[in-house]
C-alpha cells in the first residue's frame, strides 16, 4: 500500500472516535511532556488521577524545578517505575536552567532531557508544537508489526531499525498533534494486544497481518 493513504484514514477515524483525555485539550509541553512520562508504563485509566493531582500541586515546570524530589516522588506513589519521578524532577530543573523555563521545541534538545527517549521526544513536538514528531512506543510498535506484517522479534536492532523507518514513512507533514493521538490511540483502543477489534480498525484494509490472518500472534515475542 501507498505510506501515504494510512495518515488520512487515522485522522478520520480519530476525528469520529477519538477519545477525550484530560490532556488532550492542551498544547502546554509541560502538561504534555508531563502526560507522556506517566504514560510510558502505565495507562490511561490510572494515570488521570495523578495526571490532575501533579498539576494541582505543580501547575508549572518551575513549580516542580522549585519543589524538593521527595515531594514529586510523593505524588509518583503508586505509579511505579520511580526514576520515571526521579528524572521528571531532574528534567523540570533543567528546563528551568537552561531553557529559563520554557520547554525547547527542537528533538535534539527535548531528548537531552532525563526520561525523554527518542519516542517521547517526537510525542512532545508533535502534540505540544504541532511540529512532525516520529512516534514508536509500545502501542505504536505493535500497530506496526501489525499492519506490515513483521514476523521477527520487534526488539531486534534490525527490525527496530525498520519499524522507525516505517514509522517515519507513516508520519505526515500536517496534522502532526492529531495523527500523533490518533496512531498511539489506535493501538491502546482497537489494536490491542490481546482480540484485537479489526471490524471497527481504520486500517483494516490495508492490514496485512489481517490479510494472512496473523492479528492475533503479532507482534511475535522474543524468543527464550
Ligand atoms: N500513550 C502514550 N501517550 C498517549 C497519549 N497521548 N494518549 C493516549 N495514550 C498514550
Amino acid at each position: 500500500f501507498d505510506p501515504e493513504s494510512v495518515a488520512p484514514l487515522l485522522l478520520d477515524w480519530y476525528g469520529r472516535e477519538g477519545r477525550e483525555l484530560p490532556w488532550r485539550g492542551t498544547r502546554d509541553p509541560y502538561r504534555v511532556w508531563l502526560s507522556e512520562i506517566m504514560l510510558q508504563q502505565t495507562g490511561v485509566a490510572t494515570v488521570i488521577p495523578y495526571y490532575q493531582r501533579f498539576l494541582e500541586r505543580f501547575p508549572t515546570v518551575l513549580d516542580l524545578a522549585a519543589a524538593e524530589l521527595d515531594a514529586a516522588i510523593e505524588l509518583w506513589a503508586g505509579l511505579g517505575y520511580y526514576s520515571r519521578a526521579r528524572n521528571l524532577h531532574a528534567a523540570a530543573r533543567k528546563v528551568t536552567a537552561e531553557h529559563g523555563g520554557r520547554f525547547p521545541e527542537t528533538l535534539e534538545a527535548l531528548q537531552a532531557l532525563p526520561g525523554v527517549g527518542r519516542s517521547t521526544a517526537g510525542a512532545i513536538r508533535a502534540i505540544a508544537f504541532d511540529r512532525p514528531g516520529v512516534i514508536l512506543d509500545g502501542n505504536v510498535r505493535r500497530v506496526l508489526c501489525r499492519l506490515l506484517a513483521v514476523t521477527d522479534d520487534p526488539r531486534a536492532t534490525a527490525t527496530e531499525k525498520e519499524l522507525w523507518r516505517w514509522a517515519e514513512a507513516l508520519t505526515p507533514e500536517n496534522r502532526s498533534h492529531d495523527y500523533a493521538q490518533a496512531i498511539m490511540d489506535l493501538g491502546a483502543t482497537l489494536c490491542t494486544p490481546r482480540r484485537p477489534d479489526c471490524p471497527r480498525c481504520p486500517l483494516a484494509g490495508l492490514c496485512r497481518a489481517k490479510a494472512l490472518g496473523l492479528e492475533d500472534e503479532l507482534p511475535r515475542r522474543a524468543a527464550r
